[in-house]
């Protein structure tokens, strides 16, 4: 059969694939042995470099399905009939471990999803809690070094990531969220996932207004505790790999149900917090869930690499009745991940399968490395132009976003108020939920310097005067000592 036979890159028949050819029978080897030298070639170049975070990961295709009315809101495609369908990527990961570390650790999630609409694709990447660590964007750099590995031990550092962590004040939210029973879920299927960020949906009559997307697992939610994950991580560092992989090879399909948070684009004025700022949520209190859809994951790759490690989702993809907001961290997004992936896939990285819109394109770009998809032949390649040739769409114009003030670097933290929801979010918490807060920070802190432990006690002690003493005691130091 012709699919068996072995043949080199360009399809030549590969005579012998077990034995270098030399000059002798114990002779050094020749030059000339062209199928040994391309085999070596491409070998040495199979390594991409990783994400810079989310660098182990996970992926499957699944659908979207609209089951409830949202286009008083949007006039995006993808939601505008009750029933309706869109094929979908998912790509969970987590944050600070390399390509190859352990999947069951306590870190955030990353829950990233590209919707393949009609319009063209739409990555909503998003993570499993609903804030993160920091108001602005000029950061990030910083806290990727700090949760990575030191400069000089190449250790994970307790230092490195408390004394940062300590010194923002804003990131005590996100960091009881990681530090919490929720810091390792079991599996990716047993977790909620959030757009995070505040969007905005445009309806059919150019209206806009502030949107927050939030996905609630259908498997409910379940967590490992330090120890059952040290267990697993001793047998098996692939666990959320391996359990969302035989979940839908076994037919057992992952479900989430999509809700949004709605505000009026005036409201953003008034409201008693900035609803632009990351680290803090909207109350459901104030802003109700608002029930969208649900969303399926029903098959694997077939290609780990090709599907998976190649993926590129990117916040600036949206597609029309869905937009950005002034949050900065969206904002300082929206440059990076397409940046990222210029470096890490190239500049057509656009037409790997996975990453391909389903429907037309035309850009006008041209040629780059790895161009494959015809170049759009031999079309014209300017505009405007007198061909009639791909117009721009003004119909599709955003309305105008008003704006206000001077241009300058705005210091984000004239708002003081970083305590208020942690402690809130702390109250919530069952005793027992309570407990393991406590136990899991002193666990993380521990081998940092006390300097910066009492900072941290100090940040939960104004959260909650409970909290801090509680992360006080589990780490043996007296509250009044600290507070004195
Ligand atoms: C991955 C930058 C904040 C979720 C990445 C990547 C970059 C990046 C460069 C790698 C992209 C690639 O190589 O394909 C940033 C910057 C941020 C930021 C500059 C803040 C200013 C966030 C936030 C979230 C998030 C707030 C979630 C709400 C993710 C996820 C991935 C990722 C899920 C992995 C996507 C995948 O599975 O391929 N980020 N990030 N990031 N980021 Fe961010």
């Amino acid at each position: 059969m012709e699919q068996n036979k072995l043949t080199n890159r360009t399809g030549a028949p590969v005579p012998d694939n077990q034995n270098i050819m030399t000059a002798g029978k114990r002779g050094p080897a020749l030059l000339q042995d062209t199928w040994f030298l391309e085999k070596m070639a491409h070998f040495d170049r199979e390594v991409i470099p990783e994400r810079r975070m989310h660098a182990k990961g996970s992926g499957a295709y699944g659908m979207f399905t609209v089951t409830h009315d949202i286009s008083q809101y949007t006039k995006a495609k993808l939601f505008n009939a009750v029933g309706k369908q869109t094929p979908l990527f998912v790509r969970f990961s987590t944050v600070a471990g390399e390509r190859g570390a352990a999947d069951a650790e306590r870190d955030i999630r990353g829950f990233a999803i590209k919707f393949y609409t009609e319009e063209g694709i739409w990555d909503l990447v998003g993570n499993n809690t609903p804030v993160f660590f920091l108001r602005d964007p000029l950061k990030f750099p910083d806290l990727n070094h700090v949760v990575k590995r030191d400069p000089r031990t190449n250790l994970r550092s307790a230092d490195n990531n408390w004394d940062f962590w300590t010194l923002l004040p804003e990131a005590l939210h996100q960091v009881t969220i990681v530090m919490s029973d929720r810091g390792i879920p079991k599996s990716y299927r047993h977790m909620d996932g959030f757009g995070s960020h505040t969007f905005s949906f445009i309806n059919a009559a150019q209206q806009r207004f502030w949107v927050k997307f939030h996905f609630k697992t259908e498997q409910g939610i379940a967590n490992l505790t330090n120890e059952e994950a040290a267990a697993i991580i001793g047998n098996d560092r692939e666990s959320h790999q391996r359990d969302l992989y035989e979940n839908i090879e076994a037919g057992n399909f992952p479900k989430w149900k999509m809700y949004v948070q709605i505000m009026e684009e005036s409201a953003a004025d008034t409201y008693h917090l900035n609803p632009f700022d990351l680290t803090k949520v909207w109350p459901h209190g104030d802003y109700p869930m608002i029930p969208v859809g649900e969303l399926t994951l029903n098959q694997n790759p077939a290609n780990y690499f090709a599907e998976v490690e190649q993926a590129a989702f990117n916040p600036a993809q949206v597609v029309p009745g869905i937009g950005f907001s002034p949050d900065k961290m969206l904002q300082g997004r929206l440059f990076s991940y397409g940046d990222a992936q210029r470096y890490r896939l190239g500049v057509n990285h656009h037409q790997i399968p996975v990453n391909a819109p389903k429907c037309p394109y035309h850009a006008y770009h041209r040629d780059g490395a790895m161009r494959t998809d015809g170049n759009y032949g031999g079309t014209t390649s300017y505009q405007p132009n007198s061909f009639n040739q791909w117009h721009e769409q003004p119909d599709h114009t955003e309305p105008p976003l008003k704006i206000n003030g001077d241009a300058a670097h705005w210091d984000h933290r004239e708002d003081e108020d970083y305590f208020s929801q942690p402690g809130n979010l702390f109250r919530l918490m069952a005793d027992a939920q309570k407990v393991l807060l406590f136990s899991n920070t002193a666990a993380a802190i521990g081998p940092a310097q006390t300097f910066i432990k009492i900072r941290h006690i100090r940040n939960c002690y104004k959260a909650d005067p409970a909290y801090g003493k509680g992360v006080a005691d589990a780490l043996g130091i007296a509250i009044d000592e600290v507070l004195g």
